[in-house]
């Protein structure tokens, strides 16, 4: 063949390639209000960034007449590109070829890439649309799952990990997505489960339907497992982006800086009447949280799991932050499992990703109740202990109002390696509230008082007066500062900017033994 056939040959190849499963299975794809592979691709990275590999690609089985049935790229587009400049590995399977199933050519391609991500230190983002396993392929399928499990797990901590459920994830594929950081589902097209509504209904007689079951809410405010929700493709790739934008390409690298019109200095009096007189009345962190970040900019994480607590990303001064903070407007902003649970998680990414952690406490302690003693608060608590022990990266805390008992500790004090520890004039550092406490500890005297009930009143303020404030802590140099909060954002990004260079690290060891 001339050159100008061989170039036609793979223009018809390329052209060929594109089409994956036929434009018939597209329009299905399109009418369930899905992208294409590529087509989200096209919106994941920037203009003309991608790179493909493995287009030709094809499955190598010879069963159930497979042997005929071969469609370039075997259900997997991949290769890498870039996110607002900065390089990605990227998988999308394309439910068009085989419902995106797995076989053990498609596992390879996920695998080269996966492996390319860890070995050049750039995240990798894999868009998942898919029937699971190759049925006509047998164990060899299964065989691919595990090849990307370890992976997955070699490459926890040195790359950021992404997924996005975007159409059908079910059996034993979910434990992929659910090894990555972070996971995204769409409302209504996404479905993850273990086992399916016929499976459940046959063997423990409930009845439930998919989008109850694994849909983007399911996995978003029951499970846990989703950490972002999105009403269509296109918002949550959309999401992915912004996502990437604070992270590190890999474990080596901080964090990139962003340009910052907002002034490091610009102070905000309307916070010094956030925090209520009342120490039983509720507020919102957020409002805290988000006047102290550049542009007022909160990417929130998890958003509606645990809300007692609340995590995401911002910047201060350019500088990305992950932010923890206990939210007094749910459940008065008490740490149950769940809670300790997302904010362990949280911690340890952060850590693992050197992004510097702002922790906001306002955190009355542990939820009681039998509910919590039997599923493990002390086992689960004990995770966000550790994760806050263990962290290396800068850490900042502000206390807003309450750090009662244990909670005061977990929640990044000066004892567990806080490196800035600031409070407002309203913080209440103490081993309990005061009426908890004084009911305890003076009862007799109460009960020996002529009018008890004044007496009590009298205790109470006493020890509000002793205890229920900063002082105490401060004296004892727990707390480095009280603070007008007013000057919060100066504050801390003054203490952010003086952390740049910390180092700090841990005994060497094979791994620890956190709670799980
Ligand atoms: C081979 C598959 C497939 C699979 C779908 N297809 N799943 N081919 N292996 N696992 C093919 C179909 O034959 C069809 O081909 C095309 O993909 C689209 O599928 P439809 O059924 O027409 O689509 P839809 O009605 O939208 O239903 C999608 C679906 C359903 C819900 C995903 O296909 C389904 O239930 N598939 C099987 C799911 C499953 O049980 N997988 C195994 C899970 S266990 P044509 O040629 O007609 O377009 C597992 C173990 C992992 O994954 C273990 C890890 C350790």
């Amino acid at each position: 063949m001339g050159n100008q056939e061989l170039l036609a040959q793979l223009e018809a190849k390329n052209r060929r390639a594109l089409e994956g499963g036929g434009p018939e299975r597209v329009r299905k794809q399109h009418e369930g209000g899905k992208l294409t592979a590529r087509e989200r691709l096209d919106v994941l990275l920037d203009a003309g960034t991608f790179q493909e590999v493995d287009r030709f690609k094809t499955h190598r089985c010879a069963d159930f007449g497979m042997e005929e049935n071969k469609i370039a790229g075997d259900g997997v587009v991949t290769g890498w590109g870039a996110i607002n400049g900065r390089q990605v590995f990227v998988f999308a399977q394309d439910f068009t070829a085989f419902g995106g199933s797995l076989s053990l050519a498609h596992a390879e391609k996920i695998c080269k890439v996966m492996r390319m991500a860890a070995k050049v230190g750039a995240p990798i983002i894999g868009l998942c649309d898919s029937g699971g396993a190759r049925i006509q392929e047998g164990v060899n399928s299964l065989a691919g799952y595990g090849d990307i499990f370890l992976l997955n797990v070699m490459a926890s901590g040195v790359v950021p990990q992404i997924t996005a459920i975007m159409g059908p994830s079910a059996g034993g594929a979910v434990y992929s997505p659910a090894l990555t950081d972070w996971i995204f589902m769409v409302e209504k097209t996404s479905h993850m489960f273990i086992t399916g509504p016929e499976v459940i209904k046959a063997v423990t007689r409930e009845v439930v339907n998919k989008e109850d079951l694994g849909g983007a809410m399911a996995h978003n405010a029951k499970s846990g497992v989703a950490h972002f929700s999105a009403p269509d493709d296109r918002t949550c790739l959309q999401m992915i982006r912004q996502l990437v934008d604070f992270l590190p390409a890999n474990n080596m690298e901080d964090p990139p800086r962003a340009a910052c019109a907002d002034s490091p200095d610009r102070r905000d009096e309307s916070l010094r009447e956030v925090v209520p007189a009342d120490p039983n009345k509720p507020y919102d962190m957020r409002r805290i949280i988000q006047s102290n970040l550049d542009d007022q900019a909160f990417f929130e994480v998890h958003q509606h799991w645990a809300r007692n607590i609340v995590v995401g990303f911002g910047r201060l001064d350019g500088m990305p932050v992950g932010v923890i903070a206990n939210q007094p407007a749910v459940m008065a902003g008490s740490l149950d499992i769940d809670a300790s649970i997302k904010g362990a998680r949280f911690v340890r990414f952060c850590d693992a990703f050197n992004i510097p952690l702002i922790i906001y406490e306002d955190v009355p302690g542990f939820l009681p109740g039998t509910h919590q003693e039997y599923g493990g608060i002390i086992k689960h608590g004990a995770k966000l202990i550790y994760a806050f022990c263990e962290a290396t990266v800068p850490r900042i805390t502000l206390i807003t109002r309450k750090a009662y008992g244990g909670a005061y500790i977990v929640m990044s004090s000066k004892h567990i390696r806080g490196d800035i520890n600031l409070a407002y004039p309203t913080a209440q550092i103490a081993v309990m509230g005061a009426e908890g406490a004084v009911n305890i500890i003076s009862r007799e005297q109460i009960q020996a008082a002529k009018d008890p009930q004044a007496e009590r009143a009298r205790l109470i303020g006493e020890y509000q007066e002793k205890f229920s404030n900063p002082y105490r802590a401060a004296e004892m140099g727990y707390i480095d500062d009280v603070i007008d909060p007013a000057d919060t954002r100066p504050r801390l990004i003054q203490a952010l900017r003086m952390l740049r260079s910390k180092r700090d690290t841990n005994p060497p060891k094979k791994h620890g033994n956190i709670p799980l």
